[in-house]
């Protein structure tokens, strides 16, 4: 099948990628020149475990093309992946301005049947919004005496970064909503070997044991809806264990074990319970708020996802006060932060509890330095006061306080013997709760969680020892 996929950022990308892999003829635009020249070449511009060998894979098949010229794909392809970025304005609503001129030049360039497929995240009713530009910008067409029909699906993306090929060849679901039965069909055409899990690609250690993928069909709406909540329930999930964490804490309880006695409640599970600094990324911060703004907007209570925020919030907040405990004044001193990217395995920094400490810290007068295996410069949105390590024993050179705020897997085997000879005192936040007492009993006697005398002290940001 012929398709066009509007926007190469990181649901584009895989989107695209996958669809050429599974035997279609994919055309990936975006309005970036460089990002499509250095594609054209097989150089991916984002870290996502897998995709780059994908791009390289399919360019030289020629099932996948990259250009910037939007109207000509559309022109040639008959399925028309939407994939553009809607950012957060700062009300909380999606700013819809990239999805409302791609959608107006599609008007503008049907010259046959087409089905425009909303993957990006949208608000609920913009399957709606945007059929009603596309039929408003048809008389901007050549060839306006002709008549095209089109289709409009809501097929939301359920990627998770750092897992994106993955979570695209082994999805948990497929979900097509459509008011059109004609455009289903060719949708479940579309997806017929992800859907069979009938295809080639395979990959180390996937979680794929190829059973029948379900798929869902329902109104544009609906699906729409059930995007924003699964991202809401899942933050919901994971505020509402930071909650127990902060109750574990003051009441002297485990929150690991509690976890883990919760999680065995199949009704309950054990995923998306890890306690810590809290949720960030692309995502779930944005989809969130949209949701409790379509929520307000609508005249219905967003009571739960106002909460879920405000928790969210608050669990970065408890690191500064954490650190202030430890420290006292933070004027002066060194602190110390490993991890950069809003969570392992890619180096997304959006949103990322990174940028809250850190220009906290920078405000409150300390000198920061943070080391990120992937993140080498500075974010946009973080002070550039920060001094950006080249390695992990750089970070903790002389520092107060060193604080764990991503949990990749390398900072699991740190040398402790070295961290604490290399600080000033060693103080450790693990805003994670990725540090096992195990990993640390041989080194250091732990006898609690605050208060004891131990030779390198971990301050836990979450009870777990
Ligand atoms: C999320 C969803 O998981 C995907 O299904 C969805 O497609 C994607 O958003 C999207 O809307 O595009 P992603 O943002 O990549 O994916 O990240 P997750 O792995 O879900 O993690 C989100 C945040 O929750 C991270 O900050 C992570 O550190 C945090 N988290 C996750 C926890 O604090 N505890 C947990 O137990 C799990």
């Amino acid at each position: 099948m012929k398709v066009c996929v509007i926007g190469a950022g990181y649901v584009g990308l895989v989107t695209g990628a996958c669809l050429a892999e599974i035997g279609h003829n994919v055309i990936c635009v975006d309005k970036e020149n460089s990002k499509i020249n250095s594609l054209s070449e097989g150089i991916c511009p984002i870290y996502e475990i897998g995709l780059e060998e994908l791009i390289k894979k399919n360019l030289k098949k020629k099932t996948l093309n990259f250009t910037a010229d939007l109207a000509g794909a559309i022109r040639s392809q008959d399925i028309i992946f939407i994939c553009v970025g809607t950012p957060p304005l700062p009300n909380g609503k999606p700013d819809l301005t990239s999805l409302d001129d791609v959608s107006k030049l599609i008007g503008s360039c049907l010259n046959g049947y087409k089905i425009i497929v909303n993957k990006s995240t949208v608000p609920i009713g913009t399957a709606k919004r945007v059929k009603k530009i596309i039929k408003e910008n048809e008389s901007k067409r050549n060839n306006k005496n002709e008549s095209f029909d089109f289709d409009i699906i809501s097929n939301p993306e359920f990627l998770k970064e750092g897992e994106a090929v993955n979570d695209a060849f082994f999805p948990e679901r497929i979900v097509i909503g459509s008011e059109s039965h004609k455009a289903v069909e060719i949708m479940k055409e579309l997806y017929k070997s992800i859907i069979n899990q009938d295809f080639e690609y395979d990959v180390k250690n996937s979680r794929n044991n190829r059973k029948k993928i379900p798929i869902i069909i329902t109104d544009s709406t609906s699906s729409e809806l059930i995007k924003y909540a699964s991202n809401a329930f899942l933050a919901t999930k994971i505020s509402f264990i930071n909650e127990v964490a902060n109750i574990c804490e003051r009441v002297g309880a485990n929150i690991i074990d509690v976890t883990y006695g919760m999680g065995l409640d199949s009704r309950i599970g054990n995923k998306y319970l890890r306690a810590g600094i809290g949720w960030g990324g692309s995502c779930f911060p944005k989809d969130v708020r949209a949701l409790a703004f379509t929520a307000e907007e609508y005249g219905a209570p967003a009571n739960i996802l106002n909460a879920v925020i405000q928790v969210n919030n608050y669990q970065r907040y408890r690191i500064i006060q954490k650190a202030m405990d430890t420290l006292g004044i933070i004027e002066d001193k060194i602190i110390g932060v490993l991890g950069i990217a809003f969570k392992p395995d890619t180096n997304d920094t959006r949103e990322a509890p990174s940028i809250t400490i850190i220009n906290k810290f920078l405000e409150l007068g300390a000198e920061v330095r943070a080391y990120d295996p992937v993140v080498k410069k500075c974010p946009r949105e973080m002070d550039d006061k920060v001094i950006i390590a080249n390695d992990i024993y750089e970070t903790v050179k002389n520092a107060d306080l060193l604080i764990l705020v991503t949990e990749w897997p390398e900072f699991l085997n740190l040398d402790f013997n070295k961290v604490k000879s290399l600080m000033k005192s060693p103080n450790i936040i693990d805003a994670r709760n990725m540090l096992k007492k195990k990993s640390l009993q041989n080194l250091v006697s732990i006898t609690g969680v605050s208060g004891f005398n131990c030779v390198l002290k971990i301050i836990m940001a979450i009870f777990t020892i």
